[in-house]
């Protein structure tokens, strides 16, 4: 069944590269972008993989744990980061998950037999660390994700988790942002300061420094 926001992460037991892991137990109370690419020693998710690895200080500062699947065994996962080290200049420093059974990858929905029949989309699940599915992403095999997309994405996730701010279209970290509906007037001078209330409903405040 589909993954929907808002629902729990179906937890699982699964061999990684490094080690088997419990799935909440492994995330314990962080965020967690959990990803899924379709099959290993393929030009695409060479660089997908590299980059994510460049990711991990800004993933460390949110934190964030980053973690990786496809129908490949671990065997093949080990025997390929080698090339991903050599081509994208950073080793993988994140675990990627062996599936060949499809276990995780049915459980996520993360097999489109219209695209694919074999393989995994490339999905993106970003968990809270409620454990609440905060974002779903479906990629084809053939394009290449935006890891600066979900990093930004997961900032605007922790200033609504922790200040009930909102973000405006093609907020960038610094922009001003939006406090949510849910805030009243006097609450969000209180909290934010003065307000630029275009609309009654619209109301743009400094992007808190803290
Ligand atoms: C790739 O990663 O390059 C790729 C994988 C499967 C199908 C097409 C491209």
């Amino acid at each position: 069944m589909a993954i929907r926001l808002g629902d729990e992460a179906p937890n699982f037991t699964a061999p990684t590269t490094e080690g088997d892991i419990t799935f909440h137990d492994w995330k314990a109370d962080s965020w967690a972008v959990l990803f899924s690419h379709p099959k290993d020693f393929t030009p695409v998710c060479t660089t997908e993989l590299g980059y994510t690895a460049k990711l991990k200080g800004e993933f460390d500062k949110r934190n964030v744990k980053a973690i990786g699947l496809s129908v490949d065994s671990v065997d093949d996962h080990h025997a390929w980061a080698g090339d991903i080290e050599a081509t994208q200049g950073t080793a993988v420093n994140f675990p990627m998950i062996g599936d060949p059974d499809r276990t995780v990858a049915n459980l996520y929905d993360m097999i489109h037999p219209n695209a694919d029949n074999t393989s995994t989309v490339r999905s993106v699940f970003v968990i809270g660390p409620d454990n609440e599915v905060k974002l779903t992403l479906t990629y084809p095999a053939s394009t290449g994700r935006n890891f600066d997309e979900v990093l930004r994405v997961i900032d605007s996730l922790q200033l609504t988790a922790e200040k009930q701010l909102a973000t405006p279209v093609n907020w960038q970290p610094g922009d001003r942002v939006i406090v949510s509906p849910s805030v009243s007037d006097d609450e969000a001078r209180e909290r934010f300061g003065d307000f630029d209330a275009p609309r009654p409903y619209l109301r743009y405040v400094d992007a808190p420094t803290d």
